[in-house]
């Protein structure tokens, strides 16, 4: 009996150069949270291996995946682009993080999601055995607990979703949103980061479809639905480790030289509008605007990892930051000091890691985010428990690190009086808050949140089966 993991996207993406195809890490907080944890249970993942793979290649690439468990689902271009960048990416990542006016509501898109989901479906019916536990994640697979359902009446599937699940004001304005909610309770047990959410998706189910709820159980057809919080952590030890390795020592030696004085701040996240980049840049400039005293004094260090470039909306930002970053620099900047070194790229683990090691401050600051995961890849990297966290309060993080300085991302002068905080505040009360909210991250770790899910999936399962026996 293993269980069966199903994302979008598997944990590693082929890059193809000069016809050579390589394997490298997946982006993002699924592929991050959950690419290690995976491997050491008795687990396999089925997802998109990140490129159109042509028919003649595709058996090479599935030999070579099979080797790390991982199964491959093939995506045309087509669907990636109707699917994937599409219905995924035009609809529903905009409208779950509250950018309704982002939405595009394309029937093409829709009717690519509906038959990509089932390409997942089938796939998964090639790779199942009997007994295995099915744990689809994400809302580029809304309708796959739905599709299996009907094919395995009395499979054991669970649901988790990685980004906010909205009120029912906004997800009613889809105009496919009682399909997916029927797609979605296919699912025994249905996840997400907060409790809000979770009461999201509760009211907006009981409104929309046929259902009951008693507390977080719906009822629906003789079929119950539980549908929990559940705060996804990180690996702390990793990150807490890292730090104190050779090759991430020399990093960060090799970063620090020359900048003693100069108080670090960190910015990392993909390219996404809902990350709240420019927003952050302009209460940067309101900062150096309001206090002139910290020009030549502060840095920030902001990493823009690529992502979703091919959706006009992410192009359209990374331009907009390229311009915002331009015109900030070449203001402020002397001879030597720049208040913004920007990089439009990925890093490896171990610059990551020197990074949060060295930050003064780590900034994130979100429009909206189903949890963020940066917030505590910095809080596990501080070992000498310093630094200050600045959180927006829509992160799901914010929850849970209540010791950070939280603010309100669409209130530039609120970020901007957090950075002052934050520069200002004595290091007994940065150690006090960072060895609370370590403690926090290092107990609810990613291996807590993964025994955690499949411990209730299980006990949700044995409830039902106990039902129908009565
Ligand atoms: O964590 C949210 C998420 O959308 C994941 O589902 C996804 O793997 C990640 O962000 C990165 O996005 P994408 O797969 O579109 O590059």
């Amino acid at each position: 009996m293993k269980t069966v993991i199903i994302s979008n996207r598997l944990p590693v993406k082929i890059i193809e150069e000069n016809d050579e195809y390589t394997f490298i890490p997946s982006e993002g907080g699924l592929a991050t949270g959950l690419g290690d944890v995976y491997k050491s249970g008795n687990s396999i993942w089925i997802g998109w291996p990140g490129i159109e793979v042509p028919e003649e290649r595709q058996e090479e690439v599935t030999q070579k995946l099979a080797e790390l468990n991982l199964y491959p689902v093939f995506l045309t271009q087509n669907e990636i682009n109707l699917y994937y960048e599409g219905f995924s990416n035009e609809v529903l990542w905009p409208v779950f993080h509250y950018v309704v006016t982002y939405a595009h509501f394309e029937q093409s898109y829709w009717d690519c999601y509906k038959s990509v989901n089932e390409k997942f479906a089938k796939r998964a019916m090639q790779v199942l055995q009997r007994k295995d536990k099915i744990w689809i994640q994400d809302y580029q697979l809304l309708l796959l607990p739905g599709i299996l359902r009907e094919k395995l009446p009395n499979a054991t599937i669970g649901f988790f979703q990685h980004i906010p699940f909205p009120s029912y004001e906004i997800f009613r304005l889809i105009p496919w949103r009682e399909e997916i909610l029927n797609g979605l309770i296919g699912a025994d047990l249905i996840g997400f980061h907060t409790y809000d959410d979770v009461r999201h998706f509760i009211s907006t189910a009981t409104r929309l479809l046929p259902v009951n709820s008693s507390s977080n159980v719906l009822n629906s057809n003789e079929r119950q639905i539980v549908v929990e919080a559940f705060p996804m952590g990180i690996d702390y030890d990793k990150f807490s480790d890292l730090t104190a390795t050779e090759k991430v020592k020399k990093e960060i030696d090799y970063f620090r030289t020359g900048k003693e004085e100069m108080k670090v701040i960190l910015s990392i996240d993909r390219l996404d509008y809902s990350k709240g980049i420019l927003e952050r840049l302009k209460a940067l400039e309101l900062l150096l605007q309001a206090h002139p005293e910290y020009i030549g004094k502060i840095e920030l260090f902001m990493i823009v990892v690529p992502s979703r470039d091919t959706v006009p909306q992410y192009s359209e930002l990374r331009d907009q930051i390229d311009q915002f970053v331009g015109n900030l620099n070449a203001r402020y900047r002397s001879i030597n000091w720049i208040p913004v070194n920007y990089f439009y790229r990925s890093f490896p683990i171990e610059v990551l890691s020197a990074l949060y090691a060295t930050a003064d401050i780590c900034l994130v600051t979100p429009m909206r985010d189903g949890m963020n995961l940066v917030s505590k890849e910095y809080i596990a990297s501080r070992n000498n428990n310093d630094g200050v966290l600045i959180l927006s309060e829509m992160a799901g993080a914010s929850k849970e690190l209540t010791d950070a300085v939280i603010v309100n991302p669409n209130n530039l002068g609120d970020i901007m009086e957090a950075i002052v905080t934050a520069l200002k505040m004595p290091l007994d009360e940065q150690q006090q808050r960072m060895k609370a909210m370590r403690a926090i991250v290092e107990k609810f770790n990613v291996k807590h949140w993964v025994n955690n899910f499949i411990l209730r999936l299980n006990e949700v399962k044995d409830s039902q089966k106990s039902l129908l026996t009565k």
